[in-house]
């Protein structure tokens, strides 16, 4: 055996189990068996996994958890998250609960458009470049009708082509920027094979037009590629209630209003706060994106551009009090698909899908976004009022007893002791010490 390989993909799954765990694992045939206890017995529903990507082992599992009471628009939906924090989905159930009582979360899709864009480099006369684009744009646009026929068909396509000239950032740097409407496809299949042909065509045809004193200059097509920067792309979720209904156990009201706006504020100022506030955001968001089989990376890419759009890196919540009225509102950029990708391959997104109604991907929007907005009340209204540790310890409770490899019973003693007690892994160790001596 060698750590060097070639042809590993063309290997059958259980030989390239058998490199791995001899190459690089102590324990070869405990770690066999273990990738291959993750195995589905079904065959069939395992080569599906297995051809979602390249080079599959194994399965790797993440708890599918459903948070359900949330109003939405005056519906109700049970959304369905695929997270690994074990406070993720309480806190989001919590905060559907609580503004279930409080006229529950509201929701639009502000815009729907995306982008792509050809980068190319160009070393002439910038007019003439301006010239030929406007001459061209015509037929580049009708040479994509082909690639667009079903999508167009769908109420989709090209929305805009400029030319842009970023000149002044990069020498010789120029731009196709593209926008389109991709209806439910997330679209970057849809956008990226417009984008190639697109500039296949505009090679072609900026090579054979003809320059004022016959040298022609250089034009060089760099990439062609959609963004996942998609601030046009956009959904606002809210929730609002009098002040005087925002009762807490552990503080007034109006306190509790103001410490709330406080610590958005703070989010809105200082981004070493804003991060972690965004991130108490994405954990609703990319749970709910999971759980649809949308691609959690694009979207984190793109709300955390939106994130930092000013200039510098802010929380992406809002809060204020109008006349005796508490709101916390967000602008979230999504780029989401309800067809397509992994959405009707994946067997637990069918389901997910089917939880939700069968969405379309403006209605995912809405729902994702609330997600994310619950996540931030819920880490909020913690971090205000009793602090995180408190609710999350206790969540975290059973990954500490698995650890130390507590049984049954031994749990259902220790989660009781805890019901009282604050949460922590030497408490834990110590109540389930005293437990196994008794
Ligand atoms: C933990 O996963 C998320 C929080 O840190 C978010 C926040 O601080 O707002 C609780």
């Amino acid at each position: 055996m060698t750590a060097r390989i070639d042809g590993f993909s063309k290997l059958s799954k259980v030989d390239k189990i058998d490199w791995i765990v001899s190459n690089f694992t102590h324990d070869p045939e405990g770690f066999k068996k273990l990738l291959k206890q993750y195995w589905n017995d079904d065959s069939e529903l395992q080569r599906i996994h297995d051809e979602f990507a390249e080079n599959t082992i194994s399965n790797f599992y993440l708890p599918l958890g459903i948070a359900p009471n949330f109003l939405i628009n005056n519906e109700i939906y049970a959304i369905p998250m695929a997270v690994e924090e074990s406070s993720v989905v309480a806190a989001a159930s919590n905060a559907a609960k609580y503004w279930l009582d409080r006229g529950g979360f509201k929701a639009e899709v502000l815009r729907t458009e995306k982008v792509g864009q050809v980068h190319f480099t160009y070393s002439g006369d910038t007019s003439w470049l301006e010239e030929a684009f406007l001459a061209l744009k015509p037929k580049l646009i009708q040479d994509l009708k082909p690639i667009m026929r079903n999508m167009e068909a769908r109420g989709g396509g090209l929305l805009e082509l400029e030319l842009r000239n970023k000149t002044s950032l990069l020498e010789n740097y120029f731009q196709l920027h593209a926008t389109f409407e991709t209806k439910d496809a997330m679209g970057a299949n849809f956008i990226n094979s417009c984008l190639e042909h697109l500039a296949a065509t505009w090679e072609e045809e900026i090579a054979a037009r003809e320059y004022p004193d016959g040298a022609h200059p250089n034009t060089e097509i760099v990439m062609s590629i959609l963004s996942n920067y998609v601030p046009d792309c956009l959904v606002r979720a809210e929730v609002s209630c009098p002040v005087n209904e925002l009762d807490e156990d552990a503080m007034d009201a109006t306190l509790f209003a103001r410490k709330m706006i406080q610590a958005v504020t703070i989010a809105q100022v200082e981004p070493f706060r804003a991060v972690t506030h965004n991130k108490g955001i994405m954990n609703g968001v990319d749970a709910v994106v999971l759980a649809t089989g949308n691609d959690f990376r694009a979207i984190e890419a793109g709300v955390h551009a939106y994130a930092a759009r000013e200039g510098s890196y802010k929380g992406l919540t809002e809060a204020w009090i109008e006349e005796g009225q508490f709101t916390l509102r967000m602008d979230l950029p999504l780029a989401l698909g309800t067809v397509g990708g992994l959405t009707r391959l994946h067997p637990l997104v069918r389901f997910s899908m089917e939880v939700l109604g069968q969405p379309s991907a403006r209605e995912l929007m809405i729902l994702v976004a609330v997600a994310g907005l619950a996540q931030n009340f819920a880490a909020l209204r913690s971090l205000v009022t009793t602090g995180i540790q408190q609710g999350h310890m206790k969540m975290h409770l059973l990954n500490i007893l698995n650890q130390l490899g507590a049984s049954t019973s031994e749990k259902e003693k220790v989660v009781a002791h805890f019901k009282t007690a604050t949460v922590s892994f030497s408490a834990a160790q110590e109540v389930l010490e005293q437990i196994r001596q008794s």
